[in-house]
């Protein structure tokens, strides 16, 4: 059965810019993210620094903007100074977040040359768990300090004479919850933030900081959390981080297709917060959100559970979820649901970049391939451009046990006012039946299809390997035809697409 539903857009209905940072990712120390995943000296593409040349190259398709680098839980426990100087004098430590061993072979300096190299800001974490003001103040002095101080002439010394000048901080990770180490109270947070914010403010009043906010919407404390650590820190701070993991459960496919409802929910409820806190204190400035860990996570697997024991190994394979094509959709479609939040949520990080629950994954010293979910994220980067554009959607609707009834389709778009192009990014979450989508272009200029993009496959659960990792790709959709009206598209069942439209040309 082909169900209808019908998008309308007008150029003058503007939520806010596309920002560029609402495509970044992350790179913990964590499995092989860092070590055969960016870094691998053995590898045939291996640079003088031993990264990956194919996973730089693979970096820059996915069209990231900026990555969030030491952690995740790895940062609560790090000493960064670990991790500078001479290779061969660095300390083997053990990491007590993944019960393994870092070796420090990469560190801050080399992390910062390979954002450089692969054109991506790098968004550093600063350790809340186990330390506290004076080594973020130190860690802000080694990378950005321009005077001649000891911290600034040991990171020259260290081959890196210009400043990394790094201009986003995460102030702690996760600390809402029991299992970081340095695990703190919401009270006890704000207390520490304020205080490390302000201090690094001393250094640099022009930092962008960011406090960690729920590291999911079921934590008891959601809410209060935010409440009280924006009642402590709210001008000292410029952002409130958001963290959240979806994945299928017990064969419910309804209610994961679904998780950007969720996702909608979390960014309202917290933005609502950071507002209530805003009117209470008479503050002038607003709190924006970094949703600085997104994506689809299998945690219950065999593949999350860390070693154990005596065995703690360098660089073990964990979180390595293989992610099939209704992945890929709930991805794409939790895009659209930042991008539709675009005037609160300022930045954003796909967790993980590379192997660890990631859009790339490598063979040590082997093979590159994309996962389904690096298709979403590469085409939504490269053609969300301008402005992100209220939609009024009608659709039909259906029951999901997590979420009750929620819309078959969801969508977002985008307007280039410089040269007119329109975006469509469109989600049918139906499992049995094609929507036919309409778009309501008539408050546009006249627009052309220039390219219909749909990611689905008959077998939702196909996933990519190093031996196949192409079979089931974004293909054009032939059915996108103009009209009076607009645009008319026919979306599969599980699929995500995306509609480009450009201004006629005159003949
Ligand atoms: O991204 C994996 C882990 O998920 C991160 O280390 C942590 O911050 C979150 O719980």
């Amino acid at each position: 059965m082909t169900l209808a539903a019908t998008l309308t857009l007008d150029p003058a209905f503007v939520v806010g810019p596309v920002r560029r940072r609402t495509f970044g990712s992350f790179v913990e120390h964590l499995g092989r993210c860092v070590y055969t995943g960016i870094h691998d000296p053995d590898h045939p593409t291996a640079d003088g620094d031993g990264f990956r040349e194919d996973v730089v190259d693979l970096t820059r398709e996915l069209g990231v903007s900026t990555v969030r680098y030491p952690g995740g839980n790895f940062v609560s426990g790090y000493r960064w100074e670990d991790g500078v100087g001479p290779r061969e004098q660095r300390p083997r430590r053990l990491d007590l977040a993944w019960h393994s061993t870092e070796p420090n072979w990469v560190g801050v300096d080399e992390f910062v040359r390979w954002c450089r190299k692969t054109g991506v800001e790098p968004m550093m974490a600063v350790n809340l768990g186990t330390r506290g003001v004076q080594e973020a103040l130190d860690l802000l002095e080694y990378c950005n300090g321009t005077a001649d101080t000891a911290l600034v002439d040991l990171r020259r010394s260290h081959g890196s004479e210009q400043p990394h000048d790094i201009r986003i901080w995460c102030l702690g990770n996760e600390m809402d919850g029991p299992w970081q180490l340095g695990h703190k109270t919401a009270a006890e947070y704000g207390r520490l933030v304020a205080e490390t914010a302000r201090a690094m403010r001393m250094m640099d009043p022009n930092l962008e900081l960011v406090a960690c906010g729920s590291s999911s919407s079921d934590m008891p404390t959601f809410g209060e959390w935010e409440r009280v650590v924006l009642t402590e820190a709210y001008e000292h701070v410029d952002y409130v981080s958001a963290h959240a993991y979806y994945c299928e459960q017990d064969g419910d496919l309804g209610s994961f297709l679904a998780s950007a409802v969720d996702m909608d929910r979390f960014i309202q409820a917290v933005t609502a917060t950071a507002d209530a806190v805003r009117a209470v204190g008479r503050h002038r400035k607003r709190i924006h959100l970094s949703f600085d860990e997104w994506n689809v996570w299998y945690m219950h697997r065999a593949t999350s559970k860390p070693p154990s024991g005596d065995d703690w190994p360098v660089a073990p394979v964990l979180l390595e979820d293989r992610y099939n094509v209704a992945d890929a959709v709930v991805v794409g479609n939790l895009l659209i649901a930042l991008l539709r939040h675009t005037d609160r949520v300022h930045a954003a990080s796909l967790a993980q970049l590379v192997n660890v629950i990631a859009p790339i994954m490598t063979e040590p010293g082997g093979r590159s391939w994309r996962q389904t979910t690096f298709h979403p994220f590469a085409l939504t980067s490269r053609y969300a451009v301008g402005d992100v554009l209220r939609t009024a959607v009608q659709t039909p609707t259906y029951e999901t046990s997590r979420y009750g009834e929620v819309a078959l389709l969801d969508a977002a778009a985008t307007h280039d006012a410089a040269t007119g192009d329109v975006t469509v990014l469109a989600v049918n979450r139906s499992q049995d039946d094609e929507l036919g989508l309409t778009v309501d272009l008539q408050r546009f200029d006249d627009l052309e299809v220039v390219e219909a993009l749909t990611l689905a496959h008959a077998d939702h659960s196909w996933s990519a390997t190093a031996d196949d990792a192409t079979s089931v790709l974004p293909r054009p959709n032939e059915s996108a035809r103009m009209s009076a009206a607009g645009v008319r598209i026919e979306l599969p069942p599980v699929s995500w697409s995306v509609l480009r439209l450009c201004r006629v040309t005159p003949a």
